[in-house]
């Protein structure tokens, strides 16, 4: 079983961006702690940061046979009919994250285009949403 993480845009600064809004913790930290649960869940892990929109998509369709997909687009959630589009044009589950919750900030960041092509959305609890993310795949694969 293979899995993988794309972080979108401006989580590679994760730590030193608005760290009063999305935590101290490193990307790095982020992507150690969640290889670690993939080893222990027995699953393989693939991580990867981009911050342009072209790329993601292009990495949804090259990892389209794999069993999941963990994706924060970041800003992308809120615009990108282009990555809703190329989640809905693989058949591999992907699931949503966002580090906080995007239901509580501004107006803009309520709405998820994203999200309706994905089978859930994880929102709000900093760097374990992506490890929530992780489960909520190896749960829907053993269903
Ligand atoms: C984010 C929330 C988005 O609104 C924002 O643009 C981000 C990060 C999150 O993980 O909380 O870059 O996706």
């Amino acid at each position: 079983e293979k899995y993988l993480v794309i972080h979108g845009p401006n989580l590679n600064l994760l730590g030193t961006r608005e760290p009063e809004v999305y935590g101290t913790v490193t990307l790095q930290q982020v992507n150690e702690r969640l290889l670690a649960e993939a080893e222990k869940n027995g699953v393989e892990l693939d991580i990867i940061q981009s911050n342009d929109e072209g790329e993601i998509i292009n990495l949804l369709h090259k990892h389209r046979s794999l069993q999941g997909v963990i994706i924060n687009p970041a800003a992308y959630t809120h615009y990108s009919v282009a990555i809703h589009d190329a989640i809905k044009s693989i058949s591999v589950p992907v699931v949503e994250v966002h580090l906080s919750n995007i239901h509580s900030r501004e107006e803009f960041r309520k709405k998820s285009v994203t999200a309706a092509a994905c089978i859930g959305q994880i929102s709000g609890f900093g760097y374990h949403s992506y490890i929530l993310g992780l489960y909520a795949l190896i749960h829907h694969n053993q269903l």
